[in-house]
């Protein structure tokens, strides 16, 4: 052995990028984002100027802990994703009575290193790792089943699904939370065009990078030979769908292969990345009523530019 990388292929990852591009409108799953480059390109993206959501959201948490902490207190806190502790730890700091925590993530390593850390620093709180995709149904762990439920989805996530997405990840989760239970989640909302399009398109070109490595890591892990000064990053707001598309755009035409499997590109055909939809207040309210919610309360920072819900479970 040469070294100790590995360089075994990931099937399901090989699987999922043969089958997005060998589609008419050639398409690459966001989750796919997230090695370790992408990780530290999105924790930049979160930081940058133009890009008003985490900080806003986390502004949004920060004011309103007290009151989100008398909601959830001594519940079993669920979070979909293990991915952004900065948000969980404003309610952790909150909410001193809670049942356990219980972060969700498919991805194991990154999991256990979150729970870990949490579990360090909150040397009171159970915290309970459970490893599974929280975009189906999965099995809690019987303390919890049997317990109070609370569920935590910052980051606008819920964005990345499409509207069905949405209502089917919603009608999971009020099932699971049960009677009695309650959702905070984080949504972004509908405004000026050209905010968005700054959001996604920011001057230092990190959101470049960022969806630029996917093809990046497709070259790296899947044997891909994108050439990656032949595809640009482009960023649309699309108003009838209500959502920002991401897209890599080809500058030329070409052959490019994966795992030695061909794609041809045309001149400017571009392989779609990421949605992120955005709702108004008033539609996500609909949304929760139909899956099972009553909507309780509603933050929003005063620039109405992102909001927080507490959709509590219908009886
Ligand atoms: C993590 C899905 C909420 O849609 O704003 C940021 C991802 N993509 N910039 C978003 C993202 C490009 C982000 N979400």
């Amino acid at each position: 052995m040469l070294d100790s990388e590995d360089h075994s292929i990931d099937g399901q990852f090989l699987n999922d990028v043969i089958e997005g591009l060998s589609r008419e409108q050639k398409t690459l799953a966001p989750k796919y984002f997230y090695d370790a480059n992408g990780s530290a390109l999105f924790d930049k993206i979160c930081k940058l100027d133009e890009y008003y959501p985490t900080r806003t959201e986390v502004g949004l948490l920060s004011d309103r802990a007290s009151e989100i902490a008398e909601l959830v207190d001594g519940q079993h806190l669920i979070e979909f994703g293990s991915g952004s502790s900065v948000k969980i730890r404003i309610l952790l700091n909150a909410a001193k009575g809670l049942a356990s925590y219980v972060p969700v993530d498919i991805s194991r390593e990154h999991l256990l290193g979150a729970a870990e850390s949490i579990a360090e620093d909150y040397p009171n709180l159970d915290v309970i790792p459970v490893c599974a995709d929280f975009t189906r149904s999965f099995e809690l762990p019987d303390v919890v089943e049997q317990g109070a439920k609370a569920g935590f989805f910052p980051g606008s996530t819920i964005g990345n699904f499409s509207r069905t997405e949405a209502h089917d990840f919603l009608a999971m989760a009020a099932g699971m939370l049960g009677n009695g239970g309650g959702l905070v989640i984080g949504v972004d909302l509908k405004k000026d065009p050209k905010m968005l399009k700054a959001a996604y398109n920011d001057q230092q070109g990190v959101t470049a990078a960022f969806n630029l490595n996917l093809l990046a890591r497709i070259n790296r892990e899947l044997s891909g030979t994108f050439d990656l000064d032949s595809f640009v990053h482009d960023a649309r707001y699309v108003e009838h769908k209500g959502r920002v598309e991401m897209h890599l755009v080809s500058l030329k035409k070409q052959a490019v292969s994966v795992n030695g499997q061909s794609f041809a590109f045309q001149k400017d055909e571009s392989i779609h990345t990421e949605n992120s939809h955005k709702y108004d207040i008033d539609e996500f309210h609909e949304i929760g009523r139909e899956t099972g919610f009553e909507p309780d309360r509603t933050w929003t920072d005063e620039n109405n530019l992102f909001s927080v819900h507490y959709l509590k479970v219908a009886a």
